[in-house]
């Protein structure tokens, strides 16, 4: 039976109209985003008889640690297809996996970029009989309906809240449940030199109106998980005032992001903000 905490929220002193959604405490293995994308797939999972939940993600996957240890806490055997390869290192994350008992396979870069493709699919599912595909952080109109559960955590009175972006199911979960009167931004942490298309088209396509699609495309910054001189000392700051830990992928992209906005747009001052923790912890193991 998976369980997690309540959502709790701290202010940010040095902006009174912005509060954080400390989604990082939810769980003291499982933080974040994680239990509300995979607790509507487990279900899936349970309701269609199957045994084995594949998935991928890379070596220090937040998403592949989370669904190994849902695998283990409700009796599904768990598959990894990681992006790397066999004489690297296992990282904290992947010795994690195993010790919930999923099954790794390391797979090439190459072999890794046609994950969205059904031939990948179709291969590795036939490895497994009665598996479960999940795609990359979850992406599903299972994990989409149940990232409208943070809506339990946020402030009522807020009128705009900030989440990162990775897969997007997030996000639309949020957008998709909101209430009218809320803007919902996202913050895609990976840059996209096509200003983010695939992002806009996969958002619409699971009902996501394009009124509702607010980005912050420059909290990316540099790409997935490299932080500028910048960020790295934002998130130095961050940490110390206000005893809140933040991952270099996620959260910290988020909170420089919004840092950013607040000190050079007044409109924003207008809003009260609630700005997602996501969690992500994790993968700060080294
Ligand atoms: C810590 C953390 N925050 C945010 C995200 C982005 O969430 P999503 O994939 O739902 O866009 C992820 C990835 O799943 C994550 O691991």
């Amino acid at each position: 039976m998976i369980s997690y905490s309540q959502l709790v929220s701290q202010s940010w002193p040095v902006y009174p109209n912005v509060t954080i959604v400390r989604g990082d405490l939810l769980h003291p293995f499982v933080s974040g985003n994680k239990l509300f994308k995979l607790i509507p797939l487990v279900d899936k999972a349970k309701k269609e008889g199957k045994s084995f939940l594949v998935s991928v993600g890379g070596r220090y996957s937040n998403h592949l640690h989370a669904l190994a240890w849902a695998g283990h806490e409700s009796g599904f055997q768990t598959v990894g297809l990681v992006r790397g390869y066999e004489t690297q290192p296992l990282t904290p994350t992947l010795i994690d996996c195993q010790k919930w008992g999923m099954h790794i396979h390391f797979i090439s870069h190459d072999e890794y970029e046609k994950r969205y493709s059904d031939e990948f699919w179709t291969f590795w599912l036939g490895q497994y009989e009665e598996s479960l595909r999940i795609d990359e952080g979850g992406w599903s109109k299972e994990a989409i309906r149940g990232s409208a559960q943070w809506w339990r955590g946020i402030d009522p009175k807020s009128t705009l809240v900030v989440c990162a972006i990775g897969s997007g199911s997030t996000y639309a979960g949020l957008v998709l449940s909101k209430p009218k009167q809320v803007k919902v931004v996202g913050v895609p942490v990976f840059r996209d030199p096509d200003n983010y298309q695939a992002l806009w088209i996969k958002l619409t396509d699971v009902g996501v109106a394009m009124d509702d699609i607010h980005l912050w495309p420059e909290g990316a910054g540099r790409g997935f998980g490299k932080l500028t001189v910048q960020e790295q000392a934002f998130k130095d700051v961050f940490e110390k005032q206000n005893n809140c830990e933040l991952d270099p992928v996620y959260t910290t992209k988020v909170f420089h992001a919004l840092a950013q906005r607040l000190n050079s747009d007044d409109a924003l001052q207008k809003h009260q903000i609630s700005v997602i923790h996501t969690g992500g912890l994790q993968g700060n193991r080294k």
